[in-house]
């Protein structure tokens, strides 16, 4: 393991032992500084290379139905390139999270998607679900946030719902290195209108779907 994929969280207490603590005990976790500085600088500075113009809108393509329209969303998506040495080292890290998890909680995780997301000035994502109940296929949503200086002026909250009443649980600043995990069946969330660019790796750890008996294939 080197320095890109510590686990060790501030102080002495493991970072994985408490993300997993936090979604026992509540369904989700907020976690600034959850991967490491190298680390979330090296994607950083990577997603500013990329020409984000060359994004494309959400749900074109193979998941293209009412979640992903451009009512619902108008986020532009890249899925990540695992060939890229710091996105390797980003799956890497996604990988010893699924072990981890894994070893302390029967959720059976399989494997993990993701892609960039580039939300220009206006853009948001109205209230949705990750996965729908029964479908059992995405289980474990996780955003990463890349925005130097996020002002609260600027938009952009992820705002999560509690599942029975629909109440605000957390209004999440999308600031630079806070990562956010949550059962994606469980709760409504929604992205509100950014006020400058906002950048975000999100991803979702699977299951394979039984009722089906296969995964849906990698896009
Ligand atoms: C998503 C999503 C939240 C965020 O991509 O499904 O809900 O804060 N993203 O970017
Ligand atoms: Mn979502």
């Amino acid at each position: 393991m080197n320095n890109l994929t510590s686990t060790t969280g501030p102080g002495d207490y493991d970072l994985f032992d408490h993300l997993v603590e936090c979604i026992e005990n509540q369904g989700y976790a907020i976690l600034p500084g959850a991967l490491p500085m190298a680390l979330v600088d090296g994607l950083y500075l990577h997603l500013k290379s990329l020409d984000t113009e060359r994004f494309k809108p959400a749900g074109i393509g193979r998941q293209a139905d009412e979640m992903n329209n451009p009512f619902v969303r108008t986020d532009r998506i890249r899925w990540l390139d695992p060939s890229v040495p710091v996105m390797a080292a980003y799956l890497d890290w996604t990988e010893q999270l699924r072990l981890a998890i894994n070893r302390r909680v029967f959720l059976g995780l399989f494997d993990y998607e993701c892609h960039f997301a580039h939300y220009p000035s206006g853009a948001y994502y109205k209230r949705h679900l990750d996965a729908f109940q029964g479908e059992r296929n995405r289980v474990l949503t996780t955003v990463c946030y890349f925005n130097p200086n996020w002002q609260p002026g600027d938009g952009g909250q992820l705002l999560i719902h509690d599942p029975q009443t629909g109440e605000l649980l957390e209004t999440v600043q999308p600031a630079y290195g806070t990562m956010v995990v949550f059962l994606s069946e469980r709760f409504p969330h929604e992205v509100l209108p950014a006020q400058r660019d906002r950048y975000s790796i999100a991803g979702w750890y699977r299951v394979i779907n039984n009722q089906q008996g296969r995964i849906d294939p990698p896009r």
